[in-house]
């Protein structure tokens, strides 16, 4: 730009010299802000058919952020259950680990066996479902590196390739490729989601729910926990008691992905 300035400059009187500078000057700004803008643009959409056939239009990080603040306490509490139905490659979902990560770090750091533990807690807690494979794909690997790089700079030589697995199996678990309308999954078969739970100091509790079965309790009237309202309402305690379609014996946070499905 400067370079086309000085090109224009040649031969003309010291007044047209000043406004042509001035008109250049803006054209660069103008022609920089275009720019960026469709830069920023380009990140949030992959193609104008995507656009038209999925509603693929990512959320930009500042709104991202914003939202996110709304319910901040939720977003920053390790063990609340979040789950994004249209999650595509996960830009809140990364938002909201990257924030129970912080108060893991600000409340375990100290403690190496603690911080894995709760920063397994913190990764169990959170759900996607997404439409297509490759946003599904996308988000759980974001995620895992999310989380796989908060562990490796806190953890330093202290890390294992066991408890990198079994975060793995968790986002494999959590994060499915599937129809938040229909709430199947692509194979057709229903959407269920694994309920993690810290037992007894180190081990999980794995229990596996459909994720229509919820929502239909839900809808019934019931509140709070995505896990809790799961199940048959029960006169006698005024409750819903959840009722899971499976249930796995606890085991070690770091060994979830060996237990037999
Ligand atoms: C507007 S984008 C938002 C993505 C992400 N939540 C964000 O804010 O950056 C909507 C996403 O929903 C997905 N999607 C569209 N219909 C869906 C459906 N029925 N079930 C699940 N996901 C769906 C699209 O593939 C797309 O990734």
């Amino acid at each position: 730009m400067f370079g086309m300035c000085m090109y224009a400059l040649i031969g003309t009187d010291s007044k047209s010299i000043l406004a042509i500078f001035v008109n250049y000057v803006v054209l660069c700004l103008v022609i920089e802000m275009a720019m960026c803008y469709s830069a920023s643009m380009s990140k949030l959409i992959k193609s104008k058919d995507r656009v038209a056939d999925f509603g693929e239009v990512f959320t930009h990080e500042r709104e991202v952020k914003a939202m996110c603040d709304l319910v901040k306490d939720e977003t920053e509490r390790i063990d609340s259950r979040v789950l994004e139905p249209a999650c595509g490659d996960g830009n809140f979902l990364a938002e909201i680990l990257n924030r129970k990560l912080s108060t893991v770090k600000f409340r375990y750091s100290k403690n190496h066996s603690d911080y894995e533990k709760y920063s397994i807690v913190a990764v169990s807690s959170i759900y996607g479902v997404e439409l297509l494979e490759d946003n599904a794909q996308h988000c759980r690997d974001r995620l895992f590196g999310v989380w796989n790089e908060a562990y490796s700079r806190n953890m330093g030589k202290d890390t294992s390739d066991e408890c990198r697995e079994a975060a793995r199996y968790i986002f494999h678990r959590n994060i499915l490729c599937g129809d938040a309308l229909s709430l199947l999954q692509k194979d057709g078969r229903p959407i269920i989601f694994s309920e993690w739970s810290l037992v007894a100091g180190i081990m999980f509790k794995r229990r596996d729910f459909e994720l229509a079965t919820m929502l239909e309790m839900q809808d019934l009237g019931t509140q709070g926990d995505l896990f809790l309202s799961s199940g048959s309402f029960d006169k006698e305690i005024g409750a819903y008691i959840p009722q899971p379609i499976i249930e796995y014996k606890p085991i070690e946070y770091w060994r979830v992905q060996c237990q037999i499905e």
